[in-house]
């Protein structure tokens, strides 16, 4: 197949010196003009619907973790090319910034095959992650922080390749399924000359049409989940979440750590409602504490019950995973995934537990600890795929992720 006559690959891989620097220089909208036109409205415009709705992209933070969660959401996991060297990852990165500031503003991203899919962004985000092999490509061997390694191995753990690492991490999330698939090839499309693609994890949750916003959502297994979670727009969520010292290129950023737990449904079906409720220590029909009556009431984890015993186990979740001081916390934005069946009728499903904290060692893993060392709940919850990944901050109108890092 001949290369089309101006293909971004053509004008920003390689030694196209001249268009990337022409590209760096000028804010995105004064960059190489679009090869397609932008596209007209669908008839009866998309302003008159919630697809139209856009999260900004450009700001301090990268969008996509304090953004309210949106119903689907794909973590891609990529290892890079061995020839990609720092100057080929800020290449690359000014170019996925570029598709993913277009795209999620409703614009097709330059060189755009299907340009008409672009214009109903339904909240759509694209976060980007560094793993440790990006750290190394970009030449911080021996000082990237500590926090980006993986995380030690639990007595849990049935950790699969195919499920963990990777370099670089793409999280694409949106209230609109076609808009992500059209957006997830168009910034795959323009990675794939650097790197290749590791996993793809696909997840779900309760979507924007079907509950009302700011409602918990609920997981796989029934359960109420996000309940106790830092709250986004609260100092306590910027003190949790974002980076405030260490490397500067990463303040304002975070870091994430995805774990894929798959939920053993068959036994977990098992299980009667009392049992349920006694392994993560609150009720399945309203969330609320084993000793409260309304899900946001808080947990006493004092009481006891007739017989002396704590009403709330020793080892239920909740009082394992509990965390007191506020600045201590993780917040989870968890998505469900459910993938095929085998022939006896049997899920694969579980939850895309996504962590961000800023500092894995001192938020995510005491807890992770302490649920792998006695968490009722092990019994029905396999984990089996880990990656941890800087987020760096966001960036200006001129400028691209990683920028700080990378320049
Ligand atoms: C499939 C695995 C998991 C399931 C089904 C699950 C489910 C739940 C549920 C139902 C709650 C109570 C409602 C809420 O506050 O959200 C909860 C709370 C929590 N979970 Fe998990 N969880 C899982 C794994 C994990 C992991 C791996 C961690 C961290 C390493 C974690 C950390 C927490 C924390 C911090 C809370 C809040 C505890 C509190 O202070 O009340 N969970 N989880």
């Amino acid at each position: 197949m001949p290369e089309p006559r101006l293909s971004r690959r053509g004008l920003l891989a390689g030694g196209a010196a001249t268009a990337v620097g022409a590209l760096a220089a000028c804010a995105p909208d004064q960059a190489v003009p679009p090869v397609v036109p932008q596209p007209a409205p669908a008839s009866g415009g998309p302003e008159s619907s919630a697809g139209a709705a856009t999260e900004p992209f450009d700001g301090l933070h990268q969008a996509g973790i304090a953004t309210a969660p949106q119903t689907y959401g794909v973590f891609v996991g990529l290892d890079l090319r061995p020839e990609v060297d720092r100057e080929a990852l800020a290449r690359m990165m000014r170019l996925l910034t570029d598709d993913a500031r277009r795209l999620t503003q409703g614009r097709p991203a330059l060189a755009d095959t299907e340009p008409e899919l672009a214009v109903l962004p339904a909240r759509l985000t694209v976060t980007f992650g560094f793993g440790p092999g990006f750290l190394t490509a970009a030449g911080l061997t021996g000082r990237a922080p500590e926090a980006v390694a993986p995380l030690p191995a639990f007595a849990i753990d049935k950790l699969r390749k195919e499920w963990s690492g990777g370099d670089l991490l793409l999280q694409i999330c949106a209230d609109d399924a076609l808009t992500l698939a059209h957006a997830l090839r168009m910034v795959v499309k323009d990675a794939r000359s650097f790197a290749k693609v590791r996993w793809i994890q696909r997840g779900f949750r309760r979507g924007a049409y079907t509950q009302p916003a700011g409602l918990t959502q609920r997981n796989v297994m029934g359960q109420l989940d996000g309940t106790v979670n830092p709250v986004p727009g609260t100092p306590e969520f910027d003190r949790a979440v974002w980076v405030s010292d260490g490397p500067e290129w990463l303040r304002g950023g975070t870091t994430l750590v995805l774990r894929r737990i798959r939920a053993e449904m068959e036994t977990w079906d098992a299980v009667d409602r009392v049992g349920k409720e006694f392994t993560v220590g609150r009720r399945l029909d309203n969330g609320a504490p084993l000793t409260g009556r309304d899900e946001h009431d808080e947990a006493d984890f004092e009481k006891l019950n007739a017989i002396g015993f704590p009403v709330i186990s020793e080892q239920a979740h909740i009082r394992r995973a509990h965390v007191a001081d506020p600045n201590l916390r993780i917040f989870r934005r968890v998505y469900n995934y459910d993938e095929g069946l085998t022939s006896e009728g049997h899920a694969d499903s579980g939850l895309l537990f996504a962590s961000y904290q800023a500092d894995v060692s001192r938020q995510f893993l005491p807890i992770q600890r302490r649920l792998a060392e006695a968490d009722l709940l092990n019994e029905w919850t396999t984990p089996i795929g880990s990656a941890v990944f800087a987020v760096p901050p966001g960036c200006s109108p001129n400028g691209w992720i990683g920028d700080a890092l990378l320049t």
